[in-house]
């Protein structure tokens, strides 16, 4: 079975939930508190595990406990973590995430052993690299320096993998270069404003579609932007004509955190075992397992099974 690589962010998610934020120098009560595992990287390399693939996770934790909790977790749910780094002196990342009546998130992260990971950590994986590999998943958790050395690497020496590009969080001046070294660039609405100089306010199809056309004026080969309960929109190079994808209607979402990396997760999932599906169908079935984890709370605890979801979605 081809293998799916992330490389990138893991961490603590510190979750509060509550009717409101407050304002500058207020307090105010939440109503609830809780942990899960978590990190862009993290979540997404574990959304694919949970749907039956063969995950492989490159990525650094301190040598606190909470990383030993981490690689703990990765090995409990089948990841394998030969490639986790433990580096001293430094923490492994956390997230605080306030969580909203209306299932909105507001995070902040502290990027820690994250920010720590190197080409050199990279160059540690470097059979991997050459080994069977269907998709490798990157985020902006992690250094850009290293995605984009393993971008650049793994297209001189493994060019048949899919080389997904999660673009989050957003940074405003982005390298051309990684636009067109990924083969599918990932982002949701506010990101795609970012990238695309915030010329664009995405607040309808039509103007996801026009940020779609940027981004890949920009040099993307394959574009698709996440717009949460609409769903996703997707154009490629070769075909630039902006296709729509719809998701199952959530009438009470709960927590929307990680919906975006449980789609990143399972789309990566059906390219590897179900090629022959076209992009639009591999979408769909991608936002159906995100609109599944909007209605728990935390992160990767939301994330389904592939016992727990119907036969259609993997025929
Ligand atoms: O995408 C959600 C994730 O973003 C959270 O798990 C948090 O850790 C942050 O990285």
């Amino acid at each position: 079975m081809s293998k799916i690589v992330v490389v990138g962010s893991c961490g603590t998610d510190l979750f509060f939930y509550t009717s409101k934020l407050p304002t500058p120098g207020q307090t105010i009560h939440g109503k609830q508190f809780s942990v899960d595992f978590g990190g862009k990287g993290a979540n997404q390399c574990v959304a694919a595990q949970k749907l039956g693939a063969d995950t492989v996770f490159i990525g650094c934790v301190g040598t606190d406990i909470f990383g030993n909790d981490i690689i703990d977790n990765f090995k409990n749910i089948g990841v394998d973590t030969t490639y986790i780094i433990k580096k001293a002196n430094v923490d492994t990342g956390v997230a605080q995430i306030n969580v909203t009546d209306d299932g909105e998130n507001y995070i902040i992260i502290v990027a820690g052993a994250n920010g720590t990971l190197l080409p050199a950590d990279i160059d540690k994986a470097e059979t991997l690299f050459h080994s069977e590999i269907g998709v490798v998943i990157f985020q902006f958790e992690t250094p850009l320096e290293t995605t984009e050395y393993l971008l650049n690497k793994l297209s001189k020496i493994n060019n048949r993998c899919c080389k997904i590009v999660n673009g989050a969080p957003a940074y405003s001046n982005l390298h051309n270069k990684i636009f067109q070294l990924a083969d599918i660039f990932c982002v949701n609405e506010s990101e795609a404003e970012i990238y695309t100089n915030e010329i664009i306010k995405i607040n309808s199809i039509e103007t996801a579609n026009q940020a779609l056309f940027l981004l890949l004026k920009q040099g993307c080969n394959t574009v698709i932007i996440t717009l949460g309960s609409l769903g996703a929109v997707f154009a490629s190079k070769n075909n630039s004509e902006p296709q729509w994808v719809h998701s199952p209607k959530v009438t009470n979402p709960i927590d929307t955190t990680g919906a975006g990396d449980a789609f990143i997760g399972a789309l990566a999932y059906f390219i590897v075992h179900k090629p022959n599906l076209d992009l639009y169908e591999k979408i769909k079935r991608a936002c159906t397992i995100a609109s599944i984890t909007v209605q728990q709370k935390g992160t990767q605890k939301s994330f389904p099974n592939r016992n727990t979801l119907p036969k259609y979605l993997f025929d």
